[in-house]
């Protein structure tokens, strides 16, 4: 198949979601401090928001600050921090004006006020846009938001509006912070790392997993485009049997 710059994808993954990781490790390789691979990696955030909506794809979750990610040095949190303000007020707009909504995932308690009153504002303002959906998992943790969904199981067992034996699968999809965001279809880890570390623990029980040797501030449209080939090489069976052979 020839290559051409918007790939012709049969399969375009609807939902992607991304561990952006090495931004430590790209700094490093270049005497530059810690920060500077974040900066940069905010950079590729921006490319790749913008690759994923040329190439179709719908919703696109990003890992930007996990739920562990408070034992680094306090330097580096509020250096964190700082990126995240800055893309949202620097960002916003024309997210919005190119049809981007913009959803968050985590928990908000332990966030600066300020930072609770910027994700909430970027979320009013894009609600109603029908673009890309940019899903920000920010002081998040799976296990957290799955201990946070048998929290709010348990107060309607409690109030009485469901009974134990009622609980289905459903039941704790429709209590996880983003209800409605379907399971990602396929979860891109940069750095070369193979594993989820408290990513979307039970969003992701039959995604495609692509690890890349890219570190993230490097990741751009032909990195996105290889792991989306390398996903439809991929046979996804949800633990059926292959469509040719199962008779
Ligand atoms: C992992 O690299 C990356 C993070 C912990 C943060 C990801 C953040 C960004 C890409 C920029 C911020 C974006 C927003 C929207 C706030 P690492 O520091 O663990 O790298 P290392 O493993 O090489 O040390």
């Amino acid at each position: 198949m020839p290559h051409s710059a918007v790939p012709p994808f049969e399969r375009t993954p609807r939902h992607v979601a991304i561990i952006m990781d090495g931004n430590g490790r790209w700094a490093a390789a270049r005497g530059l401090p810690r920060v500077e691979g974040h900066r940069r990696g905010v950079e590729a955030l921006r490319r790749t928001i913008r690759a994923a909506s040329e190439i179709g794809i719908k919703f696109i979750t990003i890992f930007s600050f996990s739920a562990e990610n408070w034992s680094r040095p306090a330097k580096e949190v509020g250096e964190l921090m700082g990126l995240l303000r800055r893309f949202i007020r620097n960002d916003l707009a024309e997210l919005h004006r190119s049809g981007v909504r913009m959803r968050v995932i985590g928990e908000r308690v332990q966030l600066d006020p300020e930072i609770g009153r910027l994700l909430v504002e970027a979320e009013e303002l894009t609600k109603s846009n029908d673009g890309l959906t940019l899903v920000v998992a920010f002081n998040y943790g799976a296990r957290q938001e799955i201990t946070r969904a048998a929290q709010r199981i348990a107060e309607k067992v409690a109030k009485g509006s469901l009974t134990a034996a009622e609980i289905t699968m459903e039941t704790v999809s429709e209590c996880l912070d983003a209800p409605d965001i379907p399971d990602p279809d396929l979860i891109i880890r940069t750095s070369g790392e193979q594993r989820l570390s408290n990513f979307l623990l039970w969003q992701s029980a039959y995604s495609e997993l692509v690890f890349v040797p890219t570190y993230w501030p490097d990741f751009d449209r032909a990195a996105l485009e290889t792991a989306i080939r390398e996903y439809q090489q991929r046979e996804r069976r949800f633990g059926g049997l292959a469509a040719k052979t199962g008779s």
